[in-house]
């Protein structure tokens, strides 16, 4: 892999919240799985932000490879980087400063607050509505100065064939794991129906806060922060032939939580002051006074 990028090849997207503007557009049903003509209708649509996506995603396809995983978990899974009280990373993660949106205006603790807020109305247990808090704090990574198709994006398991129900499938082909036959078949370095917990993600936000919460949070929560991203599963359900019972159990939960993270964008945001207390509670109620990234 390339030892330094250009600046274009670290932030392709003006700000990461493209990418998520960028699922509305592709998944705009809560519910559904993108037809065929659905997914033609978003790959013609003529628009500026679209390219810089497109730009992101063949970035992201070419640099994910399974040895490029594998040096990130070297060198994030020791969480030697900082150690700060999780309210300290929100404030931290917020200086992610995005000013390509100034209708909503929302920095990034507005959309975590956003969807914990929307799980807590509907009524769900409160380690669920921790987890909406949580979920993108991972994206401190950024802050680390990784490239953003490093921290954000679709994710997809590395170590065996892409699939072609990954957004931008044709940009695999640039992917020297693509002709690597240690790789490139089905199963590649995996056994059938092994569990995701034995397989390896394209590496970003949600794997990096799994490892950093796996000891505190119940198993919903953690397959929801594990695997938020991994569109392609619970989505398109392109990855079967690697999961067993146990993920496809856990997985209701991932489906549940999509919805309250892709469409519970407000334009009022939520009053954190008011909130402040009752988030303060759980948080210790779950989390140690500090985390360590
Ligand atoms: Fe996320
Ligand atoms: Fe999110």
């Amino acid at each position: 892999m390339k030892s330094t990028f250009t600046q274009a090849e670290i932030a392709p997207l003006a700000s990461i919240e493209v990418w998520e503007d960028d699922l509305l557009a592709r998944y705009p049903d809560p519910d559904a799985i993108a037809t065929a003509k659905e997914k033609e209708a978003y790959r013609n649509y003529e628009d500026p932000q679209r390219d810089t996506v497109r730009a992101f995603y063949r970035l992201n396809h070419t640099y994910q490879t399974y040895n490029f995983v594998q040096e990130k978990r070297t060198e994030f899974l020791k969480f030697d980087k900082k150690e700060m009280p999780v309210w300290e990373a929100f404030a931290f993660l917020n200086t992610l400063i995005d000013d390509s949106d100034p209708d909503t205006d929302l920095d990034q603790m507005q959309h975590l607050l956003q969807t914990s807020e929307a799980i807590r109305a509907d009524g769900h247990p409160d380690w669920f509505v921790l987890t909406g808090l949580l979920h993108d704090l991972g994206k401190v990574l950024c802050l680390f100065g990784e490239p953003q198709w490093a921290v954000v994006g679709d994710t997809f398991p590395v170590g065996c064939a892409y699939s072609d129900k990954v957004v931008y499938p044709e940009y695999f082909q640039n992917n020297p794991d693509f002709t690597d036959q240690r790789y490139n078949t089905k199963y590649g370095v995996y056994e059938p129906n092994c569990g995701l917990r034995n397989v390896d993600m394209s590496w970003g936000h949600d794997e990096y806060l799994y490892q950093m919460t796996k000891n505190h949070l119940p198993e919903p929560a953690l397959y929801i922060i594990r695997y938020h991203s991994f569109y392609a599963q619970h989505r398109e359900h392109a990855y079967n032939h690697l999961m067993d019972d146990h993920d496809h159990a856990h997985f209701k939960w991932v489906k549940l939580f999509n919805p309250y993270d892709l469409y519970s964008k407000v334009p009022t945001p939520p009053n954190w002051q008011k909130l402040r207390p009752y988030y303060e509670d759980l948080v210790a109620k779950y989390l140690p006074a500090k985390l360590k990234f």
